[in-house]
């Protein structure tokens, strides 16, 4: 294959794509047309029992071994752009631009695959599922197939930062995504006999207000964790005090430190306040993703080699959103490159749409960077 049928073969993959959205979990189609692209050009597919999703494997086997990742799922929107590409599929969208990522990854392993002879080691290719359910990266991880790894690379495009430009920072780039779910417990009564009753709104509420001080009061100033309470359910009517409270919402960190003191004030809070009013607190903590960890040497490799290539280097922005490149990076040395879209609606938004000018020189930068990275382990 030629440069530039690889060029037009990835600008095509990635229309397609996006016609063609799937959810997390159900991606076959996606699956199906990228393991059909990869075996046309002689590209070894690993048996990692994956339902959806796929590693693929250039080189010889031997040497060192990096890992490039493209997440492959859309998110149930009815998309809203003019695009000739739309979404053919009611309520479903690639609102995260995982198209994009998945195309941008196919060019690169073709791109690797035309020098294979010369490479320096070994490239794993790892087409993701389910990156928003979130936990696709824990899926792939637990099939063992990234277990020699030395260094991984993930893609994600970014709004509001120039096409041709890449954003990148080392340390955490993405927070801690974990959910809590508060149920407080009293007694009911008569809305008119609070005396014969433990009130659980009173103690559900005074848990809103004081869960804040966790940030303002609990937390280095300099720190930026997050708490919101995002549902409250009591009651349901205006004479009947109920028997149950439930509190949920997110808390948002971005070092294993403040997690732990995020989930051990909202444990302490949950449990006091109810037991003030002679009530009692069942705290269920559901952990997400954790904080995505640049290694700051690959990230400052992965900024040089896209500062060789042409490219713009800017700081990557914080974000307290999550991303499930972080289940690799926990395990794995690395980096979570961001590549700038330009100005559109923010993802997840039902107009989000890709500016696709940098999707081929995307696929051209993963393939010297992985090369690259396998000369540095080399050394
Ligand atoms: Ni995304």
């Amino acid at each position: 294959m030629t440069d530039a049928n690889i060029k037009a073969l990835v600008e095509k993959s990635f229309r397609h794509f996006h016609e063609h959205p799937e959810l997390s979990y159900q991606e076959f189609q996606t699956t199906a047309y990228v393991r059909a692209e990869l075996e046309k050009a002689g590209i070894k597919i690993l048996d990692t029992g994956l339902k959806t999703g796929l590693v693929a494997q250039i080189g010889r086997g031997e040497g060192p071994v990096v890992a490039l990742r493209g997440d492959m799922d859309a998110l149930p929107i009815q998309e809203e752009t003019d695009l000739s590409y739309k979404s053919r599929e009611a309520g479903r969208m690639h609102a995260c631009g995982h198209d994009f990522h998945t195309a941008a990854v196919l060019g690169a392993a073709l791109l690797l695959k035309k020098e294979e002879g010369n490479l320096p080691g070994t490239v794993k290719v790892i087409f993701q599922p389910a990156e928003e359910a979130p936990g696709g990266a824990k899926v792939v991880l637990d099939t063992g197939a990234l277990a020699d790894v030395q260094a991984i690379f993930g893609i994600h495009i970014i709004v509001h930062i120039p096409v041709g430009t890449y954003a990148l920072r080392s340390g955490a780039v993405t927070a801690a995504v974990d959910t809590f779910k508060i149920t407080f417990r009293g007694r009911g009564s008569h809305g008119a006999h609070p005396d014969m009753g433990l009130d659980p709104i009173v103690a559900a509420a005074d848990f809103v207000g004081a869960v804040q001080t966790i940030v303002s009061r609990n937390s280095n100033p300099f720190a930026a964790n997050l708490v919101s309470v995002t549902h409250i359910q009591a009651g349901n009517t205006w004479n009947v005090i109920p028997e149950t409270a439930f509190v949920e919402g997110t808390a948002r960190t971005m070092t294993k430190e403040d997690r732990q003191l995020v989930e051990a004030r909202i444990r302490v809070l949950a449990d006091h306040l109810a037991q003030a009013y002679g009530e009692s607190a069942s705290v269920e903590w559901i952990a997400g993703p954790p904080a995505t960890l640049n290694e700051e040497e690959w990230t400052g490799f992965a900024a040089s080699v896209a500062k060789e290539s042409g490219i713009n280097v800017v700081q990557a922005p914080w974000n307290l959103g999550g991303e499930d490149f972080a289940y690799f990076l926990e395990k794995i040395p690395g980096s979570y490159i961001q590549v700038g879209i330009g100005d559109t609606y923010s993802n997840h938004h039902p107009k989000f749409q890709v500016d696709p000018g940098f999707l081929y020189p995307t696929s051209e930068y993963l393939a010297i960077l992985a090369k690259k990275a396998l000369v540095r382990l080399r050394k």
